[in-house]
């Protein structure tokens, strides 16, 4: 913000003037300018919990509101199985497709969990399993035939994949009208555009958290740190949709913690454990931590030193218990969306 010293007096300004500290007059007009930005982010901020007492309020440190992704997950999965409930008493079942190519253990779970959430939401789904030397061509031959397969609404084909395939060509063999995953580039073309097409999950689920805990995302702004296609650049897209002025930091970005003190909405996602610490964090900020890493004891967690953090933001999600469910609910979200763009 500006200083108020450095404002001039401009004479179609309102003749109501005020002084700053140095004397010189200042326009109401110049003042509000000046302070809007002010209002602003602090409207974007989440109103924060009454104090029981207003004295301990005042002397305690501040402890961020838990943005339960566990229990938002739930009452997503709730409302998708009641479309998919709707769909099959039209005898238009949604179905969605797993492909997961090799044995890669966290990649095994990651699909065993997506079939089951399918199942509890009354999603119909298929999983293939493909040894790890599968070729490129057996991949797609397979993409193929259920792009093809009016049943499957969604394919997903789980990453990463073995060496010999290439990430891209099979990303691009998706239907965009089945590109459930929104990792298509006509699905990224799509959300750059401002045009309908598929999000990817994550991105979408915290936009969700964000709508849930009732942030303002007009004008706020929002820090997102990590450039990946599949979270960074379609967050940052979707924050910039949502009105937010939206900075991305990465691993060549000088003087991180300058950028992420500024944030109001502070969406970690670079893979690498408690980076972002609480004096990083602006005092009642929205803190979204995507990072799904292991400490040195081998205990789950994220991007973001929860501890620290949690002190000085207004919000954080936590690791697990996050981001995570909200991913996998808006892959049903996206399932269903897609089998209900294909029976109408
Ligand atoms: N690997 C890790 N996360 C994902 C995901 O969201 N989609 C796919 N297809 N692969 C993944």
């Amino acid at each position: 913000m500006q200083a108020l010293s450095q404002l001039s007096y401009t004479p179609e300004e309102p003749a109501i003037v005020r002084h700053d500290r140095c004397g010189a007059q200042v326009g109401w007009r110049r003042v509000l300018d000046s302070i809007a930005p002010a209002i602003a982010s602090r409207a974007a901020l989440p109103r924060r919990r009454e104090p029981s007492s207003p004295q301990l309020f005042r002397t305690a440190p501040m402890t961020a509101r838990i943005l339960d992704g566990a229990a938002l997950a739930k009452s997503i999965r709730a409302e998708v199985a009641q479309r998919a409930a709707a769909l099959a008493a039209r005898d238009r079942p949604a179905g969605l497709a797993v492909i997961l190519v090799g044995e890669d253990p966290a990649s095994s779970v990651y699909v065993r969990n997506k079939v089951k959430d399918c199942e509890e939401s009354g999603i119909r789904s298929t999983l293939d399993r493909m040894p790890a030397d599968t070729t490129q061509a057996a991949l797609l031959a397979r993409i193929a035939a259920l792009n093809a397969d009016p049943a499957i609404h969604g394919i997903l084909v789980q990453l990463p994949l073995p060496p010999q395939i290439d990430a891209h060509a099979v990303i691009e063999a998706i239907s965009p009208a089945k590109d459930v995953d929104g990792f298509h580039v006509a699905s990224a073309g799509a959300l750059m555009t401002g045009q309908p097409g598929f999000r990817p999950c994550t991105p979408y689920g915290v936009m969700k958290m964000l709508e849930h805990a009732g942030a303002t995302l007009r004008g706020a702004e929002a820090v997102v740190v990590g450039r990946s296609n599949i979270v960074g650049k379609p967050q940052a897209m979707l924050l910039l949709q949502a009105d937010a002025t939206v900075t991305i930091c990465h691993s060549r970005t000088r003087d991180l913690a300058a950028h992420t003190r500024r944030a109001d909405v502070l969406v970690a996602a670079v893979g690498r454990t408690k980076m972002i610490t609480g004096d990083m964090i602006k005092p009642g900020a929205i803190v979204i931590d995507v990072g799904m890493n292991r400490d040195e004891a081998g205990k789950l967690c994220g991007d973001v030193d929860f501890d620290s953090a949690r002190e000085v933001a207004g919000w954080i999600t936590p690791v697990p218990g996050g981001v995570g469910p909200m991913t996998r609910a808006m892959l049903l979200v996206n399932t269903i969306e897609a089998a209900e763009r294909a029976a109408r």
